[in-house]
């Protein structure tokens, strides 16, 4: 017999259930109302994009990007690396004779054939390079059957040699469409922006979303496969510091209207392209004097993000770090006037913070200012919030190039947890929890009295009662027993007794007491509650 399969949450993801969930609602509807109170709208974006779009935005050198995404080649294309496979393996035995010769045309049609179909339905990437790779293709297979029927002559070897290497150059270098589920928003928050022509609007855009990321990172207390972010993003022409003070400042009010205590805001400025190159280069040659010192991963970033080694939590290497040269010893004027002005501003709005120069943020598109939120309770994995400015990014992506973009996200889940550990909203649903167990239990015996309840429990329901209305009759007993177990506040009592005179009994569960009452004296009677 097969065994029964036993299914389970797979590893990195979870189920967030109630009561908890009730907690996620009310920290999202909070996050609604107060970004809503600065002017921000809500986006809704897909869950999944083109895998380049996050390799171009994200950085293809990042942690997230090289190691964390979720990537897949869209399924109608599924076999093209087989087909791939096999006409290469046609290749190598073309000269072995006419009926391999035959194979490999057989094996090449099928390739493109399939290759065809997915630009058709959208699964190979028409993209300009693509498309040239296709055409150029066809020329060539065109070529080749029309030269092949001179085959015997050696220097027509020789050519046609030539003609099948760059055919199989050409089939290796067609891409199909592989999507990756979204690692983070930002990228897909810039794609949008873009694609909908949004820099015609006045002023600033000013969009917040919330929703599921994907990194398939090293679960932990904090760290998950599968977790939330609430995230918040202002793009315009404008950099003004005043909008980074701004959006900070929303953050700290969102934070405070949580009840989140002990929050620490973390800022810096990481530059921008024309200071921050020649700092690099001089942290890269200071990490390669102490090389030997170093761990694996400090030492595979001198090369390709030096930056991030500043991230490193490694023990053994913070005296090294201390000691490296720190960015604002090397901001250029305008990037320093931007940052003492942010500060600035964060004064004026009497926002806390503390700077911290080690602050570079492991996406590659910020510049100028980062920052980050420290919570309690979190352990290793204390950043509850992250977030800076990438003016560049909208240009980067094929939007206006003078286009400039600041933004943070929350990770929902550790704000979460980090308001249970504190005791804030407990499990339970917080301030905006409604205590456990409907208002109303409808206790209802025979058939008339059931179709009485079905009324009354809807009326009940359009006055916002939470109303429990049994499916099946139960006897007395058992069903003020399930009212009992449910936490209900009342048992509302339907048989014909009642039915007979008008009324219905109700009972308050947490005394017993019970009286007779009309339908408008009932409401008026739960509505005292
Ligand atoms: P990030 O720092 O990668 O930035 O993520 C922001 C926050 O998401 C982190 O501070 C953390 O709270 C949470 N987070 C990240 N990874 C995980 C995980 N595996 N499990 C649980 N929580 C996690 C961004 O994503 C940028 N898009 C933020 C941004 C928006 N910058 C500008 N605009």
């Amino acid at each position: 017999m097969a065994d029964k399969a036993k299914f389970q949450a797979i590893k990195g993801v979870r189920d967030i259930l109630p009561p908890e969930s009730a907690l996620w609602n009310y920290v999202e509807q909070t996050a609604r109302e107060v970004f809503g109170t600065f002017g921000f709208v809500e986006i809704r974006l897909p869950i999944m994009e083109q895998t380049d779009l996050f390799a171009r935005s994200v950085g293809q050198g990042t942690d997230i990007v090289s190691k964390e995404m979720y990537s897949f080649s869209d399924h109608t294309l599924r076999d093209l690396d087989g087909l791939r496979a096999q006409f290469l393996l046609q290749d190598l035995m073309f000269w072995l004779g006419p009926r391999e010769m035959e194979e490999y045309f057989k094996a090449l049609r099928s390739l493109l054939e399939a290759f065809d179909r997915g630009l058709k339905e959208e699964s190979a990437l028409g993209t300009e390079w693509n498309m040239a790779s296709r055409e150029r293709i066809g020329t060539l297979t065109h070529q080749f059957e029309h030269a092949i029927e001179s085959i015997g002559h050696a220097e027509n070897r020789d050519l046609l040699d030539e003609t099948r290497e760059e055919l199989k150059r050409q089939v290796e270098s067609l891409r199909v469409n592989v999507l990756t589920l979204r690692p983070e928003a930002t990228a897909s928050v810039v794609r949008a922006y873009i694609e909908h022509g949004m820099q015609v609007q006045p002023g600033n855009v000013k969009l917040y979303y919330m929703g599921p990321m994907f990194r398939r990172e090293r679960p932990q207390k904090g760290r998950y496969r599968q977790f939330y972010q609430i995230g918040a993003e202002v793009l315009g022409t404008s950099d003004a510091p005043g909008i980074d003070a701004e959006v900070i400042e929303m953050l700290m009010r969102l934070f405070e209207r949580l009840k989140l205590k002990g929050a620490v805001l973390n800022i810096n400025s990481i530059g921008d392209k024309n200071c921050r190159p020649a700092y690099v280069e001089q942290l890269r040659a200071e990490l390669q004097k102490e090389r030997e010192q170093l761990g694996a991963d400090s030492q595979r970033r001198i090369e390709t993000n030096p930056l991030r080694v500043l991230d490193s939590k490694l023990e053994s290497e913070q005296g090294i770090i201390a000691k490296l040269p720190r960015i604002a010893e090397h901001l250029c004027a305008d990037c320093r006037a931007h940052y003492d002005e942010v500060k600035r501003q964060l004064g004026l709005r009497g926002i806390a913070y503390q700077e911290n120069w080690r602050l570079v943020r492991g996406l590659d598109y910020y510049m100028r200012s980062t920052f980050e939120i420290t919570a309690p309770g979190l352990g290793s994995q204390n950043a509850v919030c992250g977030g800076g400015r990438y003016d560049g990014l909208v240009g980067l992506l094929g939007g206006p190039a003078t286009t400039k973009g600041i933004g943070f996200a929350i990770g929902t889940d550790r704000l979460v947890l980090s308001l249970q550990e504190a005791g804030e909203g407990g499990t339970t649903g917080g301030p905006a929890g409604k205590a456990v167990g409907p208002d109303v239990y409808l206790a209802w015996f025979g058939a008339a009295a059931q179709s009485a309840t079905i009324g009354l429990a809807r009326r009940l329901r359009d006055a916002g009662f939470v109303v429990e209305l049994p499916a099946v009759e139960m006897k007395f007993g058992k069903s003020l027993g399930l009212a009992d177990r449910l936490k209900a506040r009342h048992a509302v009592i339907v048989g014909d007794d009642e039915l007979a005179a008008g009324v219905v009994t109700v009972k308050r569960l947490s005394d017993g007491t019970q009286q007779k009452l009309g339908e408008p004296e009932l409401f008026s009677y739960l509505q005292a509650f």
